[in-house]
Formats: C-alpha cells, structure tokens, sequence
C-alpha cells in the first residue's frame, strides 16, 4: 500500500515537471518568434535584371541593405508596443528610428517584389485607364514620375499611389517615407537612395530612373492597385 502511495506520488510529480516545462518552453518559443521580420526572398536570380540593375548592386542592396533594417527593426521593437504589430501599423504609428528601419523595409518589399527579368511594357485594364484619365498617356505618366524621382533631393522614394477612390497621384517622400502614412495605397516605387543604383549608374540617376522601365512587372503594379 505504501509502495503504490509512492509510485502514484512520484508520477504525479513527474507529470507536473512535464508540464512546467512544456509550459515554459511553450513561452519561449513565443516569445523568440515574436514578430521576427524576416528578409523578403528575391523571385528572381540576383543577376537576372542585368543590365537594369546589377547583380552587385542587387547583392548589396537587398543582402546587405534590408538585411540591415530588418536586423534593426527586429532589435528595436523588442519590449515595444510594435512587438506583435504587423509592418503597415509600425509605419503608420511610429516615429524615430523604429519608423526609419520599419519604411525602408516595407519599401523595400514593394520595390523588389514590383521587377521582373520578362517585365516592361505597359499597365494594362483599370489602372491604364486610371494612368490615361491623370496624366493623358502613359509616356506623360512616364515622364512626370522620373521628374518626381528627380525632384527628390537626397536619399528618397518616388511613388505611384492611390487613394480610396482609386485616384492616382505621384508621391515624392523622403528616406524612409511610404504613402500608407498619407492614407494612400502604394502601388510603384522607384528607389533614389545612391546605394540602388551608384554602382551602376554612379551619378547619372535619371539614367537608371529611364532604365527601370524594362523591368517593371505591371502584373504585380496592377494586383497592388
Ligand atoms: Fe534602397
């Protein structure tokens, strides 16, 4: 009788142990995978936009560049109320460094996911008509974005955007900036901080501006819009 008292006693504290350790490794793999942003996978080879953008320039720029935000944001959000924030609330309710490095990853999605080595040509359906009815053609439209990229005055982003109507607009926005904090969907970006394109262009921006054109993937711009 006493020996069984013993054998349901230490079982019972075997299955306590169990659970408290299945509890606390339970809380640790939350809170490890809290809101860990990860690097976006490129759907194309870092060479396959050559000569647009080359394969150094795309190493650099997603490799080392957004690999950086994201290692930034990962650290800076932690013990913050944007721990289990997705990224569009980051950007629109932060400010700070935690804003800086949330924009140029959210940027940074939109402007890689928009290329393609088979992209070019142009928009077609709801959003050709919505680029026709704003700037009349879609060379003009052309036109007056490379100008908004060329405006930019430093390190920026030139962006097509639309608003709850479906109204396009063309969006000039500094370092870090996304149109989502104007209430406005982006749906194009042109990155003209140096690092897209010094290695390939050095200076000559409204070159590479003029050359992004070839790889732009309407598909995606149109599914955005
Ligand atoms: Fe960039």
């Amino acid at each position: 009788m006493k020996n069984k008292l013993i054998i349901i006693l230490a079982g019972l504290a075997v299955l306590i142990l169990l659970s408290i350790k299945l509890l606390s490794s339970n809380i640790l793999t939350k809170s490890q995978n809290v809101m860990k942003f990860e690097l976006i996978q490129l759907p194309y080879a870092a060479d396959a936009l050559e000569p647009v953008i080359s394969k150094q320039t795309i190493e650099f720029h997603h490799g080392k560049h957004l690999q950086a935000y994201v290692n930034n944001l990962n650290n800076l959000i932690q013990g913050t109320n944007f721990e289990t924030a997705n990224l569009e609330t980051i950007v629109k309710e932060s400010e700070g460094a935690i804003f800086n490095n949330a924009g140029q990853i959210l940027n940074h999605n939109l402007y890689f996911l928009q290329f393609s080595p088979t992209g070019g040509g142009k928009p077609s359906g709801r959003l050709a008509q919505a680029i026709d009815a704003e700037w009349g053609s879609f060379e003009n439209f052309q036109k007056e974005f490379e100008a908004g990229g060329m405006g930019v005055f430093g390190s920026g982003w030139v962006w097509l955007a639309a608003d709850n109507a479906g109204k396009l607009s063309i969006q000039k926005e500094g370092p870090a900036g996304n149109p989502v904090t104007k209430g406005l969907k982006p749906l194009l970006t042109f990155d003209v901080w140096e690092h897209a394109y010094y290695l390939d262009f050095q200076n000559r921006r409204a070159d590479h501006l003029n050359s992004l054109w070839k790889i732009v993937d309407w598909k995606v711009v149109e599914s955005r819009y």
